[in-house]
């Protein structure tokens, strides 16, 4: 069953806006990045300017601070902002340090409080970020209170993730989403998702190596060939977007290749079994899927499935039926949205992967000491919890231990893999690197990266 939205959607990822790889107009010039960008001192403070300091960027979730007087600490590199919920319920963003002078305001990571008290001098901010109080008024003299609130940064919301955007003159959020990808992620009801997994750590690698690792297919070879079970990078089906700054590429789930006469229904099932490794959401949809593929099952054991049924749309009902039966509301989601994994970047370091149910997260910042060299990667799994399923959040793990978290196997894999391409990157004599085809989304995000470098951009 879809609705008129769904139609719209596969209209428009289908024949409008979506390409196919060899229909992107990326040419062999633009599939040519220079290396400096990952490793030189002078590139990364501009980076910061230019870059960090004028983009939305994700900095938690809403149900981090759900009560009036929550807040939390976000930090990109030395800059220290305060998201905060007010009585009204809304969510505020301040520049976390006291207007009197200077001092930092919030020392901890989060808490909740009615007001913000400046330890040094006692000047004291309600939690719309006005100096409601000061420490002995006597003392001060005569100071309207009005012109001395809490520097205030633009901050919005999406799918239940806080964006904040340090520069003052930031376009909204949705602007800088862009129509598509607000109206693409909002049947997937990810407000309603809870983290399951939640890691950050240090890494030895440019966040943009992370970026560029999680936009292409092209490695699963090379580091995942495990994978190959389950996903098939075919360049004459994936499909991409390139919404404003950001990109999505859709690689249906269909593990058969278009030409493989020998594939049948036991080697799609096969691989549907295996799905959990790669996207541990689909566990719970397989007793669904088991009863779905019992009416095909022969006489030996084997099954086979009639014209117009095929692994892939039983998985698609299967999973239907398991969300909606566990109260998760997926009637705005296309059968495509069901089975097949959207990989979207927006720009420049929210990096998901989403099916009907559940997203995965990879969000590389830059190491607050300014190495290029260095960043902090913060990985994250939203599920659909059902209700009395609470007990399976997870807690944010800070791994101090390079190498001591137990990431799942395609995950540790990236893990492994990232510094090493650092290492390489790090030979002053590369001066360029030269992209496949397949890695078109990795071209458009430096693209875009150039085009902030340049200033050519109207955020
Ligand atoms: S610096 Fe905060 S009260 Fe003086
Ligand atoms: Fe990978």
């Amino acid at each position: 069953m879809q609705s008129a939205s769904n139609e719209n959607y596969i209209d428009n990822l289908r024949r409008e806006k979506s390409v196919g790889m060899q229909e992107t107009g990326f040419n062999r010039s633009n599939l040519s990045v220079s290396t400096d960008r990952y490793t030189s001192k002078e590139y990364a403070e501009r980076e910061r300017e230019m870059i960090w300091m004028k983009t939305w960027q994700a900095a938690g979730r809403e149900d981090e601070i759900p009560n009036a007087g929550d807040w939390k600490e976000y930090r990109i590199y030395d800059q220290s902002f305060l998201l905060a919920r007010g009585s009204d319920g809304k969510i505020r963003g301040f520049v976390n340090a006291c207007t009197h002078r200077g001092n930092v305001l919030c020392t901890e990571k989060k808490g909740n409080n009615a007001r913000f008290t400046c330890p040094y001098h006692l000047w004291s901010f309600n939690l719309e970020g006005n100096l409601v109080g000061v420490g002995r008024p006597d003392l001060v003299g005569p100071i309207d209170k009005s012109e001395h609130g809490l520097v205030q940064i633009s901050v919005d919301s999406m799918g239940g993730f806080i964006f904040l955007n340090p520069d003052p003159n930031a376009e909204p959020l949705a602007d800088y989403l862009g129509e598509d990808v607000v109206s693409f992620l909002k049947p997937y009801n990810l407000d309603k998702l809870s983290p399951v997994m939640d890691v950050r750590e240090s890494l030895e690698c440019n966040w943009k190596v992370v970026v560029d690792a999680f936009q292409e297919g092209y490695h699963i070879d090379g580091v995942h060939p495990e994978l190959l079970q389950v996903i098939v990078i075919d360049p004459f089906r994936t499909r991409y977007n390139f919404p404003k700054y950001h990109n999505l590429a859709v690689a249906p789930f269909d593990v058969k290749h278009a030409n493989d006469t020998s594939f049948g229904a036991d080697q799609e099932i096969a691989a549907i079994r295996a799905l959990p490794g790669t996207f541990p959401g689909v566990a719970a949809i397989l007793p669904a899927f088991e009863q779905l593929i019992t009416p095909y099952q022969q006489a030996d054991g084997s099954h086979q499935f009639p014209e117009g049924v095929s692994g892939r749309s039983l998985l698609q009902q299967a999973t239907r039926a398991t969300l909606t039966a566990s109260g998760l509301d997926v009637s705005g989601l296309t059968d495509d949205q069901m089975s097949d994994n959207h990989g979207y970047l927006l720009f420049p370091n929210f990096f998901m992967t989403v099916r009907a149910g559940e997203c995965h997260i990879i969000l590389p910042t830059p190491h607050p000491d300014g190495d290029p060299n260095r960043c902090i990667w913060h990985v994250t799994s939203y599920m659909w919890l059902p209700p009395g399923a609470e007990a399976f959040r997870a807690e944010l793990v800070e791994v101090e231990e390079p190498g001591s978290y137990p990431y799942f196997l395609a995950l540790q894999q990236d893990y492994e893999q990232m510094p090493r391409q650092q290492k390489g990157l790090r030979n002053s004599l590369l001066k360029k690197l030269t992209l496949a085809q397949e890695e078109v989304c990795v071209a458009h995000f430096h693209s875009v990266v150039d085009q902030f470098m340049a200033g050519q951009t109207n955020s």
